[in-house]
């Protein structure tokens, strides 16, 4: 029988085979490994030779090495223990009782009437616990949450206890209102009589739950974008914003406002050449709409006053929390009206749907979820002249700061940037903006802005010409805690001024020759606006980023997922 070497000091029991090479650590692992009858060679120090053992060292190693055999049957007998216990529940096999009455399938917002009766609900499971061999199990299917009971059997199967959220699953049996006292989602409750797994979702590592909560780093969260939209506030946020669209339409609707569904690839800009997305066109030069406002324009003479829900894309630098590179922009256009007209237009269409949204018992639950102090606003808008916002900002110390030519901020010796009073003629930043509307903390009104600072296509304002300034028929809506969440004007309807307009902007008239159509078959006075959907849901739903207002974002850099 060959020799098994223990080195009591540079041996290793979880690596050592009992070799002169790799030698166990100590003897109770050698008689362990080997049996208690093996020839064992002993040494205390690498620089002694091995040596038989001591007598009393091997009884007290034979003694360790029965220890070490009784815990080693001990793990396989447990191991085997919960092999058996899975294979058993694996094993229960549930089958829908035949007998039982055909069960209704539903959403669950659809539930209500169907109480009292077998209903078959299918979801993904959003929360779970057990209590005394009971399975509480909130399932999720997008129209709401359902609480279902599993007891007996139905608590055993498929591992219930430890399901990971986000299984899906369908579920079959009682709709019974909770008890008073009690509450569940919807009132009432589900008490299972048949369920299986459909979609299996990962647990450990990979489990939803551990995946992201609310101190996990913003880029963590913009990659998981597709899993966050299954939390209550995205979904809650991305609710309103359907139910926002439909009142916006209803309110269009009741207007005499028709939808048109204009291109959003085009070959020409509305808001300036800076921030238009080029693309290659089969050879031509193509971008991605800014605006959908000319288009509209186009419309006015063959369906009257339109309105559409189209993307628009900037290519803005900003990564303010209000800046999208894509965003949802709900545009009108409306014919022969006045500049008073059109503000009075624009309050009338945000105040219906407001009204709408909070005469819905759904939309309503959904706005106080999310912004609890929300409440309509007092109307008419407050209307504030540019020039009196101006003066204003100055009287109340909002200062922004010098810009040189390039609009990059002047810093003074010590790196600071240089502070300044607003004059006239000067584009309102955002920071001042917002400072004042937050300060007044109702909806304004800013118009009357320079005509240096707009748009081509923006109608001066008749006999505004003051002191060498210039100033247009154009609005922006301010919201608090938002700003800018609309900007609109009167239209040049007149064909020489619109040429001139193209001039002062260094604008080539040629690809715009339908647009200038409109001012020479049959012009009329007309104006409109695009409403910011995100701006305005972030306003209603006091979301703090208008990224938590689109259903996957996208900015400077992103456009993942
Ligand atoms: O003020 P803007 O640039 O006006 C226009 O595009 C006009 N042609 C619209 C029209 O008259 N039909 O944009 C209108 C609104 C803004 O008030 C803002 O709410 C939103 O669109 N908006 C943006 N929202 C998110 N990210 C951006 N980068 C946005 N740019 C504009």
């Amino acid at each position: 029988m060959a020799p098994i070497y223990v080195d009591l000091v540079e041996g290793k029991d979880e690596t050592g085979t009992g070799d002169q090479n790799t030698p166990y650590r100590s003897l109770a692992q050698a008689l362990f490994k080997h049996g208690e009858d093996a020839d064992l060679l002993v040494r205390k120090d690498a620089a002694e030779p091995y040596d038989k053992p001591t007598k009393s060292s091997i009884k007290s190693a034979k003694k360790d090495a029965q220890g070490k055999m009784k815990k080693a049957q001990k793990a396989l007998e447990n191991k085997e223990k919960a092999v058996a216990v899975a294979k058993e529940k694996a094993a229960i096999e549930l089958v829908e009782d035949p007998s039982l009455p055909a069960a209704v399938k539903a959403k669950i917002n659809r539930l209500t009437p169907l109480r009292s009766k077998r209903v078959r609900v299918l979801g993904w499971v959003h929360r779970l616990r057990s209590q005394k061999g009971l399975i509480f199990m909130v399932v999720r299917d997008g129209t709401g949450y359902l609480q279902a009971v599993l007891a007996g059997k139905l608590s055993q199967a498929y591992d219930a206890p430890t399901l990971p959220t986000e299984t899906s699953v369908e579920l079959v049996g009682n709709l019974q209102a909770v008890p008073e006292g009690k509450t569940a989602p919807g009132g009432h409750e589900l008490s299972v009589d048949y369920w299986r797994v459909i979609g299996a979702a990962p647990g450990g590592d990979d489990a939803f739950t551990t995946l992201f909560n609310e101190s996990t780093k913003p880029d963590i969260l913009n990659d998981l974008r597709h899993l966050v939209l299954r939390s209550e506030t995205a979904s809650s946020v991305l609710k309103l914003r359907s139910m926002l669209l439909s009142s916006f339409r209803q309110s269009y609707a009741e207007h005499n406002v028709l939808e048109v569904t204009p291109p959003c690839l085009v070959q020409t800009s509305v808001e300036g050449g800076a921030t238009l997305f080029k693309l290659d066109y089969y050879g031509q030069d193509a971008y991605l709409t800014q605006s959908s406002q000319l288009y509209l324009e186009t419309c006015l003479p063959s369906l009257g006053d339109v309105f559409c829900v189209q993307e628009s894309f900037r290519a803005e630098k900003s990564l303010t929390r209000r800046h999208l590179s894509e965003f949802t922009h709900l545009e009108a256009e409306l014919a022969f009206i006045s500049f008073d007209d059109l503000m009075t237009h624009i309050e009338a269409i945000i105040c219906d749907t407001i009204d709408r949204l909070l005469a819905n018992p759904i939309s309503k639950e959904l706005i106080s979820t999310l912004n609890e102090n929300y409440k309509a606003p007092s109307r008419p808008f407050m209307r504030l002249s540019y020039v009196d916002a101006i003066k204003w900002l100055n009287d109340h110390g909002i200062q922004h700061a010098k810009e040189d030519a390039e609009g990059n901020p002047i810093k003074d010796e010590d790196g600071k940037e240089i502070m300044v009073d607003h004059v006239v003629g000067d584009d309102i930043a955002e920071a001042a903006e917002r400072r004042m509307v937050d300060e007044i903390n109702r909806p304004i009104f800013l118009y009357g802005f320079p005509v240096e600072i707009k748009s081509f296509y923006m109608k001066k304002a008749p006999g505004s010409s003051k002191g060498g300034q210039v100033f247009t028929e154009s609005c922006d809506l301010l919201m608090p805690n938002v700003g800018e969440v609309v900007g609109g004007s009167m239209r040049i309807s007149d064909v020489d001024e619109l040429m001139a307009g193209y001039k002062r902007e260094g604008i080539d008239p040629s690809p715009y020759y339908w647009f200038t159509d409109q001012r020479k078959y049959g012009t009329c006075e007309h104006g409109g606006y695009g409403l910011g959907v995100e701006r305005f849901l972030a306003w209603i739903a006091n979301r703090y980023t208008v990224r938590e207002c689109s259903l996957y974002p996208r900015w400077t850099g992103r456009a993942t997922p």
